[in-house]
């Protein structure tokens, strides 16, 4: 069993209450002006939160390896060239953009099914709405039966959970947790690929068997290993983009205002949610060979977390980082990644980002969120988003 700590699985010790990890980017701010790059020996990994460098790790993907701790599978993103460029080109020739694109009236009508479903004038924009829309969204791409959502929606939460503390006791907890999830989600996804492989559907699955590039086909642990990515990269992601969205028209009535006005602007709302509340905020990498990273030596073998919530609101790189800029144009996040691991799920995400607020917008006015209970962030350090975000609006 894997039982080396990674870094990325710890919460970091600035970030070690929920109401820093409700609004992490202040701090994540000062620690890039005071320590642009720093070594934390409580999680043993370095840490690296200027733009510039940030940005550096992620394209030199040679000297900076995605080869790491596994606790989601044998995947892509776990993977180096050239496994990475073949099971990725594969991949790809299933996942275009214009499949993607082609959703579009079927992301539509979840997104209204859903919001169809809230009576009164009030719900809850995570459990009631931001939960379900990209969970039917991945299994009805992927091809699983209706009534395995709940199972995706508990596995997916599982694969993406951190420790709760840095005990060993709270570590070992965590990765038999996810060990397990692994075990049931690898047995779950065999049977769906030997029926596709019978007969095959309109669905990924059958698109993944048949995909080849010069004859080779997938393997059957590579397919497995892909699906379950899918489901542990882009659920809570896109979760909390929709949900991310929503804080940003509650916390910033203008905005939304501005939205009403001019609906042709959320394509750029949406990207400068990616950039102000990132859904992923770090990333983890492993140094091939010693190096300097800002005035730092890294030595081979040492663990990097990349800090995209603080690359995101730097000002060196952008004007204001601290206000939410509708117009911001250009907008170079990099919360999607960077280089060859640079999220294939984009797209999609995008997508249902952009179908999900116009949905919203479209039916509610006044949103506001309710204050009499407490959010809760999620407990991961490297996931920014809240588990609950209830909300009462006019119709
Ligand atoms: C707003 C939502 C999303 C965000 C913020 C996001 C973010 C990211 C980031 C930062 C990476 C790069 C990680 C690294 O370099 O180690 C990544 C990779 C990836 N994402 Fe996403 N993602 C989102 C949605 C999705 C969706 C919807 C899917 C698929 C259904 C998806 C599938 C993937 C895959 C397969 C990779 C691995 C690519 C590779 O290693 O070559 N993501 N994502």
């Amino acid at each position: 069993m894997e039982n080396k700590k990674y870094a990325n699985m710890l919460i970091m010790p600035e970030l070690d209450s929920a109401e820093k990890r409700l609004f992490p980017f202040d701090i994540l701010s000062v620690l890039r002006k005071e320590a642009p790059v720093r070594y934390d020996r409580t999680r043993n990994c370095w840490d690296v939160f200027a733009y510039g460098d940030v940005h550096r790790v992620l394209k030199d993907s040679r000297t900076f390896s995605s080869v790491r701790g596994a606790a989601a599978g044998q995947n892509l993103l776990f993977m180096d060239p050239p496994k990475h460029t073949q099971l990725r080109d594969l991949v790809n020739k299933a996942f275009t953009p214009k499949a993607i694109q082609e959703l579009a009236p079927r992301i539509q009508s979840i997104a209204e099914q859903l919001l169809d479903q809230v009576t009164g004038e009030e719900m809850d924009i995570v459990s009631d709405f931001a939960t379900p829309l990209p969970v039917i969204v991945i299994s009805e791409l992927l091809g699983a039966p209706k009534e395995d959502r709940a199972h995706f929606k508990r596995w997916s939460d599982i694969l993406v959970e951190s420790a709760e503390d840095v005990s060993d006791e709270a570590f070992q907890k965590i990765t038999e947790k996810r060990m397990g999830a692994m075990q049931e989600l690898t047995l779950y996804f065999k049977s769906i690929l030997e029926l596709r492989a019978k007969q095959p559907q309109d669905d990924l699955i059958s698109a993944l068997l048949k995909a080849e590039i010069n004859g080779e086909k997938l393997t059957e642990r590579d397919l497995i290993g892909f699906c379950i990515l899918l489901l542990a990269a882009g659920n809570e992601t896109t979760t909390n983009l929709i949900t991310n969205g929503v804080r940003i028209v509650t916390e910033q009535p203008s905005i939304h205002s501005e939205l009403n006005l001019s609906p042709e602007t959320i394509p750029s709302f949406i990207e400068e949610v990616l950039r102000y509340y990132p859904p992923i905020v770090a990333i983890g990498r492993i140094a091939t060979e010693n190096t300097e990273i800002g005035s730092q030596t890294v030595q081979a073998g040492d663990q990097i977390i990349i800090w995209v919530g603080a690359a995101n609101w730097d000002e060196s790189k952008f004007t204001d980082p601290d206000k939410f800029d509708l117009h911001r144009k250009p907008n170079p996040h990099l919360s999607f990644g960077f280089g060859i691991h640079f999220c294939l799920g984009a797209p999609l995400a995008r997508l249902e980002g952009k179908i999900a607020l116009q949905a919203l917008l479209d039916r509610y006015n006044e949103i506001k969120l309710q204050t009499d209970q407490p959010l809760i962030p999620i407990p991961s350090s490297f996931v920014f988003g809240v588990k609950n975000y209830p909300i009462t609006f006019v119709q």
